[in-house]
């Protein structure tokens, strides 16, 4: 099956007759040739910082369209995916009318960003096994339900979903489906980006955060129809992804081996970790991940939490969402970390 949208007609009126700001750098389009920049109001000294970034990432985008074999016209950057979920409410989400979709327990920037554009939520919670509700996000959704976000491994359960049980969304849903793959590299598998060609409503969100290793950069992509990508584009902030951070980007892409690898040793503590929490008498159940971090469940999570406080460790106490009661979720460190951990846990179990 194929589908095709008019994503016009989804996009919010303001935004489809709004006049987009135009950049200084956007008016001229550079070239190989040596130019006297005196367009952009900036300092002519070399700081090394002094000239704005290309407003639209052409050469990154050019490099990235070639890692993941799509266009750069099917390629939106942004200050991390924060933004690229905020701009995807901004675009199509009229305050007080539309809603967008929501399945708990979730990434809890989805409501954030609803929150703070005014568009309401509806939510179709997980069902055992922590499984999409494939019938009732179908049968909950309406001309009004211009989004919904799934994703994909769950954050923070940790596990992906059938590939078929987002395909069946994605050819039944009537808004744009962003089926956010932030931890991907974690469990290599089928990509929703191999589906853009042949269904125009969805939106897949990637990040360098996670296994990338530059969550300090805040960088996130979205890859979408070039007709999504044009309403990003005309919303966003002229220079919303600076210098550095494009140039950090390149460094790594150039060290993909480097990547690689600390994704390896990161999947080989993740199972170390399971089988050190398996024995501990107070760990109820460790939840299948297929990411970088790992749901347990515990006898009180509060009480653990405030333990590894007390021994200098960090972990992420989500007990407050949506079937999460006495969990806590653990991100893999690296092997040294991970001991400390395991010794913390063990004199916990006295
Ligand atoms: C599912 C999911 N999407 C997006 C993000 C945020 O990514 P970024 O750092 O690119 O804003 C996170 C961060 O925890 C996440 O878990």
């Amino acid at each position: 099956m194929k589908r095709s949208i008019n994503i016009n007609a989804l996009t919010r009126p303001i935004i489809q007759t709004m006049q987009a700001y135009r950049s200084a750098r956007l008016e001229f389009v550079e070239s190989d040739r040596e130019m006297i920049l005196l367009d952009a109001n900036e300092n002519p000294f070399d700081t090394g910082l002094n000239r704005y970034p290309d407003p639209m990432q052409t050469k990154l985008k050019e490099r990235l369209g070639i890692v993941k074999h799509v266009d750069p016209s099917n390629i939106f950057l942004g200050n991390g995916s924060d933004e690229l979920i905020s701009l995807m409410m901004v675009a199509f989400c009229e305050p007080k009318k539309d809603e967008v979709l929501l399945v708990p327990p979730t990434f809890g920037m989805y409501q954030v960003s609803a929150n703070l554009n005014g568009v309401d939520t509806v939510e179709v919670p997980l069902i055992a096994d922590f499984q999409l509700n494939v019938p009732e996000i179908l049968a909950r959704a309406t001309d009004h339900t211009k989004l919904v976000f799934i994703p994909t491994p769950n954050n923070p359960t940790g596990n992906r979903f059938p590939m078929k049980d987002l395909k069946a969304i994605v050819e039944g849903f009537p808004g744009l489906v962003v089926i956010d793959e932030a931890y991907a590299e974690f469990s290599p598998g089928e990509t929703a980006i191999d589906w853009l060609e042949d269904y125009h409503n969805v939106v897949v969100l990637q990040t360098f955060s996670k296994a990338q290793g530059l969550a300090g950069a805040r960088v996130g992509m979205a890859f979408a129809h070039s007709e999504i990508i044009t309403v990003l584009n005309k919303i966003k902030a002229p220079y919303n992804l600076n210098v550095l951070s494009q140039q950090a980007v390149f460094d790594r892409l150039d060290n993909a081996d480097a990547v690689a690898n600390e994704v390896q040793l990161m999947l080989k503590e993740k199972q170390v970790l399971v089988s050190e929490m398996q024995k501990l008498s107070y760990v109820k159940n460790i939840h299948p991940s297929d990411a970088n971090f790992i749901l347990i469940q515990v006898d009180d999570s509060q009480f653990r939490y405030n333990q590894l406080i007390e021994k200098g460790i960090v972990v992420r106490n989500p007990s407050n969402q949506y079937a999460c009661e006495n969990t806590l979720r653990i991100s893999i460190g690296t092997a040294t970390q991970n001991e400390a951990l395991i010794a913390a846990f063990k004199t916990m179990d006295q």
